[in-house]
């Protein structure tokens, strides 16, 4: 890995907070001396010559898009992106090709990448322009996938507009396969995140109006009837106040301590929803209120977390709740939305440490997961969050989502781990039977066990009868746990994501350059769900190897298969 410095640098990068940032320098073959850098009126732009063949991966959770070549992308922190556009709740400014190289560009600006575009030479495009003088005629395109198609072509050039600053570090990443380049990125701001076991368990995230008595009743119910339970999510009816929030108990809860002490005697775990944005009513309000921005989201404050003070104001708030036993927190709402409402603070809001609003959004959830690790102390957890960036690894929080397509959500399990993060597909309500059977064999081989219920008042699978395929399902996770468990120590010590796209271990492999909707789950396994609506059956690739169907145990060959099942289609790598 190896660090380029140009121009000069902002102050407020991801890299600066990142608490256990450890860049070690070693040569590379990259030919950095293509890379040409400029300073305009926007900001500063950084270009060079992209090989015809190279794919390109990453940006973060990027949910509309896998492969971005030929496309152009802006990093914006957006929870409900409608085109593969760079918008996501967690984009990350980092990426990585089928070439052997990835990049980091630490900057919390919403860059722009333009993956593959041509280029003027006497514009500093690091390369010689490519004069394209074709003999005869070439025929006009009818369709708009002809038309564009063409200039593709002779797309070579990798673009990166950053905006507002007049430089900007670098860091190129080599490895043999994504996986390796990957894993290097992770351990750049300190490794993979450790989590409990229980972590990886099954998460109920209960309907926001029930009662204190309601959520016993329905962990009651579940472990009578034998479902696997380990964790039970309170979603914001356990607030006095929320949008924005008060983070004190709400009267749903008359007696929190002896509510906590029942769900610690039946051995579930308890996370907390809440957002950062601080209402008038919380007991932190008006010693936070010097420490925040000068814009209020919902009535409540925006704390400035780069600020030591409202850290420890903030988190000295939050150790309560940890210290009546809550071992889990969602961080809703730290992203942005540009289409629900267009909630949460502009691009120019000020922040007391210097920060604007851009900056900010880009860096929000990172520092709001490392306030609320101060406040857990030792105490493990796997938690949630709306928004992360860039290098997040290290931070054991789930991303999720309140949109629902369930080939994105599939998609996201898939790109989430090329930039460090985690996601969580979770299963909410359903239409049918099928469709929330579907939801539930993707959610058990993911790396949270979500059912989030937070708008069902009932069980969503009790309308349906289908509790014992439910059953099943939530114990084929209990068995996976321990495996799982295992992948986690891995991606600690070595950055090795517990989840992977195909490309990233079978990288030189040109079938899977495209395949956004298999993937490999820890060391062993491949998962090929079927989403929602798709019927029975789907076609499947198996890479080179040994494999055996997880569930029956025969030997399946490698290459194209088309299977039909009402089950999810998983395959075993021997050896
Ligand atoms: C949303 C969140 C949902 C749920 C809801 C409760 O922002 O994504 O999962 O928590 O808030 O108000």
């Amino acid at each position: 890995m190896y660090k380029l410095t140009f121009g000069t640098p902002e102050k407020h990068v991801p890299s600066k907070y990142c608490k256990n940032f450890n860049y070690v320098p070693k040569s590379v073959n990259f030919p950095t001396e293509n890379i040409s850098f400029r300073v305009n009126n926007r900001g500063c732009v950084l270009s060079f010559p992209l090989d015809n063949d190279a794919q390109i991966y990453g940006f973060g959770l990027q949910l509309k898009q896998f492969n971005h070549r030929g496309r152009k992308l802006k990093l914006s922190v957006n929870a409900d992106p409608v085109a593969p556009t760079g918008d996501s709740h967690a984009p990350v400014p980092f990426f990585v090709t089928n070439k052997s190289w990835g990049m980091y560009v630490d900057t919390a600006r919403y860059a722009e990448f333009y993956c593959g575009n041509q280029m003027n030479s006497a514009f500093g495009g690091g390369q010689k322009r490519q004069v394209v003088k074709e003999e005869g005629n070439r025929l006009a395109g009818i369709s708009t996938d002809e038309l564009y198609a063409i200039r593709q072509e002779s797309d070579q050039t990798m673009t990166i507009q950053i905006p507002g600053c007049q430089g900007v570090d670098v860091y190129i990443i080599e490895g043999d396969t994504i996986t390796d380049i990957v894993s290097q990125y992770n351990m750049l701001s300190g490794g993979g995140c450790d989590v409990p076991e229980w972590g990886l368990g099954v998460l109920y995230r209960c309907y926001s109006r029930y009662t204190d008595k309601q959520v016993i009743g329905v962990v009651e119910e579940m472990q009578s009837k034998d479902i696997p339970l380990h964790i039970i999510g309170l979603e914001p009816g356990w607030q006095s106040s929320t949008y924005s929030c008060s983070y004190l108990w709400s009267d749903l809860y008359p007696n929190p301590a002896e509510f906590m002490k029942t769900m610690l005697s039946k051995g579930i775990h308890v996370n907390l929803w809440e957002h950062a944005y601080t209402h008038p009513t919380a007991p932190v309000h008006d010693a936070l209120a010097p420490y925040s921005a000068d814009t209020l989201v919902w009535g409540g404050l925006v704390p400035d977390f780069t600020l030591d003070e409202a850290r420890k104001i903030f988190s000295d708030h939050q150790k309560t709740l940890v210290e009546m036993g809550v071992d889990g927190f969602k961080l809703d709402e730290c992203d942005n939305s540009d289409y629900t409402g267009s909630w949460s603070f502009p691009l120019s809001a000020q922040f007391p440490s210097g920060m604007d609003g851009e900056q900010y959004h880009s860096l929000f959830g990172l520092l709001y997961t490392q306030v609320m690790m101060e406040a857990l102390g030792d105490t493990p957890t796997l938690s949630e969050v709306r928004n992360m960036g860039a290098l997040a690894a290290s931070y054991p929080f789930v991303l999720y989502s309140d949109l629902y397509e369930h080939q994105d959500f599939i998609r996201g399990v898939a790109t989430a781990p090329f930039s460090g993060l985690l996601w969580s597909p979770e299963l909410r309500d359903a239409a049918s039977r099928e469709e929330l059977l579907r939801r539930l064999q993707v959610v058990v081989f993911s790396v949270q066990c979500l059912i989030n219920a937070w708008y069902c008042p009932d069980l969503p699978w009790r309308e349906f009868g289908c509790e014992d395929e439910v059953r099943e399902l939530l114990k084929l996770r209990v068995r996976l746990m321990p495996k799982l468990q295992e992948a986690f120590h891995i991606y600690k010590a070595t950055g090795k994501p517990p989840i992977r796209a195909l490309v990233m271990d079978y990288t030189d492999d040109k079938e899977v350059a495209n395949i956004d909707n298999e993937y490999l789950f820890c060391e062993d396994l491949l998962v090929a769900p079927i989403a929602a609506g798709q019927g029975n059956t789907r076609d499947v690739y198996l890479p080179q190897g040994d494999w055996e169907d997880f569930f029956t145990g025969e030997s399946v060959q490698p290459g194209w298969h088309t299977v039909t099942t009402e089950g999810i289609p998983v395959y075993r790598k021997r050896g």
